[in-house]
Formats: C-alpha cells, sequence, structure tokens
C-alpha cells in the first residue's frame, strides 16, 4: 500500500429535511450568500423557494442558468459579483457543475486576472471563499472533493483544477431532491459514479485490498441501485445508496493506497470538450471498450477479480471470465437506457484523431494503469462508434 493523506474536511449533512439546518450553517461564515445554481430544476422542485425562505435574514446574490460542463464565461460572471457584492460564502445548489462553478467563483473572488487562469493552472488558487453545497444529482463526488472541471467552448477547452481550499465546508445530502431527475440523469450520474471507481480500482500496484473492497462495494451498490430508482423514482432507500456511491467514490477514500493517473476521464473530458456531451453517457460508452483494449495477460488477474468479486460470475477460464465482466459492464449501461455508441450522441468520426491528440496533450497518459500513446486512444475512439 502507498503512503496515503487522508483529510475528509466536509461536514455531511445526510437525510430528509436537514435543508433547515442551513441558516444556522452559512451564519457562521457571514450574511452575504452568493446562490449558485442551473437552468431551473431547483426551481421546479420547490428547493430554490425553500432556501429562500430559509435564507431570509441573509443578503442573496444569485447567480442562475450555470451549465451542464459549466462554461467560464459563468465563473466569470459569480466571481465579478464575489467582489462588487462582498460576498462571505458561496452556496451551490444543484448537480456537480454548480459546484464545480461555484468552486472556480469562490476562488476568483480574491484573484484579479481572468479567472481562466485558475483552471488551466491550479497554482494561481490562493484564497478561496468558503464553499456550502446543496446535492441535486448523485454523480460527480464534488460535494466532498477538490475537484473542478471547467469549459471554454472559445479554446475548446474541459479542464480539470484542483485545490484543498475548494473542499466544501459543509454538504447537504437529502436523497429525497433525486427523485426528479429524469432517467437519463440518473443512469449517467450512476455510470459517473462507476467510472470514478474503475479509475482507482484498475491501476497498476496491488496490496490495497481494503481500499479494492470498498471499489467493489460501491460498484455492486451501484448495480443493485440504479435499476431500482429507474423503474422507481422515489425509492428512498435506492436514492440514498446512490447518493452516498456519489461521495465515497470520489472523496479520497477509495484511492487511499493506490495510486496513478486515469483513463476513461481524460478520453471522455475531449467528447465534451467537441461535442458538450453529457459527461456520464460519455464515460459509459468508452469504459467497455477501453476495457477490453486493455486486457491482456498482464491485466487479466485484475479483470478476474472485477467480474468474481463485483458480478459473482465465476468460470475456469481467466479470460472467458474476464470477457464476461467486461460484457456484463456493457449490458449494464444498456440496460439503464444508455446510448452505447458515440454517433447516436452526435460525435462524428471526422473528430476521432483531433480528440485524441488533445487528450494526450492536456494528460499524463502514460501513468495510467496501462500506458496510452495517441494511437492507442485513437483506437479506444474509434472502437466507440
Ligand atoms: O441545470 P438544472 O436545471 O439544475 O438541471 C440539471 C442539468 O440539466 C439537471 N438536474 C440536476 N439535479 C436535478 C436535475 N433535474 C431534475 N431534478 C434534479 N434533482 O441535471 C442536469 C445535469 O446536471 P450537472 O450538474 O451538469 O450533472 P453532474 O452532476 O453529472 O455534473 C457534471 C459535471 O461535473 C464534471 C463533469 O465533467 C461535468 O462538467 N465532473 C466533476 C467532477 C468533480 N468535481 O470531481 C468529477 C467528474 O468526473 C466530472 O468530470
Ligand atoms: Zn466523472
Amino acid at each position: 500500500m502507498n503512503n496515503f493523506r487522508f483529510h475528509a474536511r466536509t461536514d455531511i449533512r445526510f437525510g430528509k429535511d436537514q435543508i433547515t439546518n442551513l441558516p444556522k450553517v452559512l451564519k457562521k461564515y457571514g450574511k452575504n450568500v452568493l446562490l449558485v445554481y442551473g437552468g431551473g430544476s431547483i426551481k421546479k422542485i420547490g428547493l430554490y423557494s425553500q432556501i429562500i425562505d430559509l435564507l431570509k435574514d441573509f443578503t442573496i446574490v444569485e447567480v442562475a442558468g450555470v451549465e451542464p460542463n459549466p462554461k467560464i464565461t459563468s465563473v466569470r460572471e459569480g466571481a465579478k459579483l464575489c467582489k462588487e457584492k462582498n460576498i462571505d460564502v458561496v452556496l451551490a445548489v444543484g448537480g456537480g457543475s454548480c459546484i464545480d462553478a461555484a468552486k472556480v467563483m469562490a476562488a476568483g473572488a480574491f484573484y484579479d486576472g481572468d479567472p481562466w487562469d485558475l483552471v488551466v493552472d491550479s497554482s494561481n488558487i490562493e484564497k478561496v471563499l468558503p464553499i456550502v453545497s446543496v446535492l441535486t444529482l448523485a454523480a460527480t463526488g464534488s460535494e466532498m472533493n477538490k475537484n473542478a472541471v471547467i469549459s471554454n467552448m472559445e479554446t475548446r477547452e474541459k479542464l480539470g483544477t484542483g485545490s484543498q481550499k475548494f473542499i466544501p465546508r459543509v454538504s447537504f445530502l437529502d436523497p429525497t431532491y433525486l427523485y426528479t431527475l429524469p432517467k437519463m440523469q440518473t443512469a449517467a450520474g450512476t455510470a459517473d459514479i462507476m467510472s470514478h471507481v474503475y479509475e482507482q480500482y484498475f491501476q497498476k500496484n496491488d496490496g490495497a485490498y481494503l481500499s479494492d473492497g470498498i471499489c467493489e462495494s460501491i460498484l455492486k451498490t451501484c448495480i443493485k441501485y440504479c435499476p431500482v430508482a429507474l423503474e422507481n423514482a422515489e425509492d428512498y432507500e435506492a436514492r440514498s445508496n446512490l447518493m452516498w456511491a456519489s461521495t465515497l467514490a470520489l472523496n479520497g477514500l477509495v484511492c487511499a493506497g493506490k495510486g496513478g493517473a486515469w483513463t476513461c476521464h481524460p478520453i471522455e473530458h475531449e467528447l465534451s470538450a467537441f461535442y458538450d456531451i453529457t459527461h456520464g453517457v460519455g464515460l459509459a460508452i468508452v469504459t467497455p471498450s477501453w476495457m477490453r483494449y486493455i486486457l491482456s495477460e498482464t491485466t487479466l488477474h485484475r479483470f478476474c477479480n472485477y467480474a468474481r468479486n463485483v458480478w459473482n460470475m465465476q468460470g475456469e477460464d481467466s479470460m472467458e471470465l474476464a470477457n464476461k465482466g467486461i460484457d456484463a459492464t456493457e449490458n449494464f449501461f444498456k440496460e439503464c437506457g444508455i446510448p452505447m455508441k458515440l454517433r447516436e450522441v452526435g460525435i462524428e468520426e471526422s473528430a476521432i484523431h483531433d480528440m485524441a491528440v488533445a487528450t494526450t496533450a492536456h494528460n499524463d497518459m502514460q501513468s495510467c494503469y496501462v500506458s496510452l500513446s495517441t494511437e492507442d486512444v485513437e483506437n479506444i475512439i474509434k472502437d466507440c462508434f
């Protein structure tokens, strides 16, 4: 097991009606609140009016309309408001896009230049306003992690940045907020959670038995409960397990003692940068192709563990067993209703080469579980059509 640092900084308020504690939580940071939200789902579910009622003693400044795959233009607007209105705390209400955008806005409050600099180079992040989140989509883990992913449509870039100071101070996780999610967002969110686990589970180093076991549990939780939530949107048990899976999959817990760079996320970020597709959908499409591409005598034992421990499969022939696990992964995403070909989400084959070049230009693809060249990435993307 590698050395690691695990600092669980976020105060998680999990369960029904925890939101009533919001005024007490925010009061600690000050009176002026920047409320960051997306295209209106929080209004439809009644959460917006509840928050406005709860915060009647605060001064609220709003940034509405943060896009899925949040754009730097929204971040610039929020950062400017932080400065102009003397904001004390940034409150993100929504999915990962709102929380990610809120993080960079909170850093932009103290940065004199263009907030895009904070995305391109995280060493520009110095001071950051406190961030509190209210999560409405189980997917990214942004509610308890240091990452933010922002898109710049002018430069066709979708880049990740991060800072320990981005980690939300408090996050409200009420599973009932997930009841209104469209089926596709439930499925895509689950694919994202699973992909976060795959990125950390499929790594070179052995010996982190406990972390691998937690990975397998999170994957089994997704496989058990996503179909339940798709069948009955208001199944509390399913929603609560998925919500907690989202948080645990990417808060530093499951990579404890492991290491190495990620593979499918770098590829997906280029698909989104070029075609603005839903993150979890892109991941679901890329994952089985990547798994098949890297399956070899060297990686076989890990894929066999995956098939046995996650899918409860058995078999004498290791290669057959590994392939069965990969097939099960692909079928699971299909049965959740995710389109499994890139052309179904509007991506054109003519862009394959450019997306592959951008993947290896923006990321360290040499330190992945299996190192990939631009040509390898191109082959994986080709296989997704
Ligand atoms: O904008 P609104 O109207 O709120 O609608 C959203 C949006 O259209 C809707 N939605 C959210 N909660 C809802 C709801 N609709 C009905 N009922 C609810 N309760 O869902 C749509 C997608 O929301 P978004 O926030 O974009 O989804 P997600 O949470 O999947 O976030 C995706 C973004 O996070 C980045 C992705 O790349 C992408 O930009 N990631 C962030 C990471 C992190 N911070 O650690 C890691 C991830 O790997 C990922 O890269
Ligand atoms: Zn992700």
